[in-house]
């Protein structure tokens, strides 16, 4: 396993669905066994949107952690954590927020859109406003090199992306930075010292990125350099000092469209989801009234795959035998509707079958569920500590 760290956290919203699975966890899944991995509950972000009703939220986050495991999170190679269970994520929000200007984070696309969307609550508040820098706190805390996200939160890898410079710009300063730069460059050896610096001058000189991205593999391979002297190096590729909290870069997730029930994007919120754990007849029954394409409205009318929700569904689940005989069964009116959804049911419900069983598992062994996250808090709280470490030193806050 590769060196390189990846965050990334979920709200907790209760129980996950296909269109939860098929955009993040499965990703993440694959992710832990190629990069050592933090995955958290974001239980403070709920509050940012639901602090009214707070009831809930203790069932939810368990429900996410079992769906969690069930879909293959391996606590023996991912950190899995809570985010409240790590107060450093406060501390470390507390700390950027003196130095993050309000333009900032009204400019987030999100912040006018979700206002919008959900004008039922009161979202005037400072705390829904900060949401994208707790967020940022929430990833440089752990200085990951990727955080995986879907589009929609692009926008906040890259605020945390600005905070982490402005960050390093105000407190990377160090005394005779050349000096001890000069002497961790030395360290990685001759022929990677010479491979560094060249790899520096291409992309300061030509703006070249994949020099850049070579040249901090080349660092973050090195397990004998100290932290420090690792920061110091990171913060010479792009500037002149110490990169204190590094820039993470985002790891943008190929999410398959997952439609809902209704043909508009599977959420909780519309209503027209298939839960992870959905019983196989309730899979059959949602999947058998599925919106399909509007202009077949008797049997004997050819359709159109490209309008149809229940085409996007067989392009996440069947073989590429089974989507040419809907496309050809469709247009020509070859096959019903009904016989067209019975392949995507078996796979459907195959799917969710298998977490259900393991889901299951962990149900009867709560303690056992419990274990795991106080482990997983207990390893990311670990890390946070060493990063505030380093972030009060910078910021002179290491009274003594
Ligand atoms: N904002 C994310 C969402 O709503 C969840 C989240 C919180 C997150 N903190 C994060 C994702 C840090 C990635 C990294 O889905
Ligand atoms: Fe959709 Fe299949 Fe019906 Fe065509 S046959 S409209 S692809 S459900």
């Amino acid at each position: 396993m590769q060196n390189r760290r990846v965050l990334s956290g979920m709200r907790p919203t209760g129980q996950l669905h296909l269109g939860n699975y098929h955009g993040a966890l499965k990703n993440w899944v694959e992710l832990q066994y190629q990069y050592e991995c933090y995955f958290f509950i974001a239980d403070w972000h709920a509050l940012t949107t639901g602090y009214a009703d707070t009831a809930g939220l203790e069932e939810h986050v368990w429900t996410m952690a079992v769906d969690w495991l069930a879909a293959g999170l391996n606590p023996g190679v991912s950190t899995l954590f809570i985010q409240s269970r790590v107060p450093e994520h406060a501390e470390l929000h507390l700390l950027l927020s003196m130095i993050t200007p309000l333009g900032w984070l009204e400019r987030v696309p999100s912040y006018k859109d979700q206002q919008v969307q959900l004008k039922d609550r009161e979202l005037d508040t400072y705390g829904f406003l900060g949401y994208p820098l707790l967020q940022s706190a929430d990833i440089l805390l752990y200085r990951p090199q990727y955080v995986p996200v879907g589009e929609d939160q692009v926008a906040h890898v890259e605020i945390t992306r600005e905070i982490a410079r402005r960050f390093n710009h105000i407190y990377g300063r160090e005394a005779e930075f050349e000096t001890k730069v000069d002497k961790a460059i030395k360290s990685l050896g001759s022929r990677n010292a010479a491979l560094y610096r060249s790899l520096r001058k291409d992309f300061q000189e030509k703006g070249d990125a994949g020099a850049l991205a070579k040249a901090r593999a080349l660092v973050e391979a090195n397990a004998r350099l100290t932290v420090a002297d690792r920061d110091r190096l990171l913060g010479y590729l792009e500037g002149g000092g110490i990169a204190v909290l590094p820039e993470p870069e985002v790891l943008l997730t190929a999410t398959p469209k997952v439609p809902g029930l209704d043909g508009r994007k599977m959420s909780k919120s519309y209503g027209n989801t298939i839960g992870l754990r959905e019983d196989a007849d309730s899979v059959a029954r949602k999947l058998k009234t599925m919106q399909t394409d509007p202009a077949r409205v008797r049997r004997s009318d050819p359709g159109d795959p490209q309008k149809c929700p229940v085409w996007d569904l067989h392009q996440v689940y069947s073989s590429e035998q089974t989507r040419n005989w809907v496309q050809s069964g469709c247009r020509s009116a070859g096959i019903g509707c009904i016989e067209c959804k019975t392949p995507l049911i078996e796979k459907v419900v195959e799917e969710v079958s298998a977490i259900a069983k393991r889901a299951q598992e962990f149900q009867d062994n709560p303690d056992v569920v419990r274990g795991i996250i106080a482990e997983g808090c207990e390893r990311a709280r670990d890390v946070a500590r060493d990063t505030l470490a380093v972030v009060r030193q910078a910021m002179s806050l290491d009274y003594r």
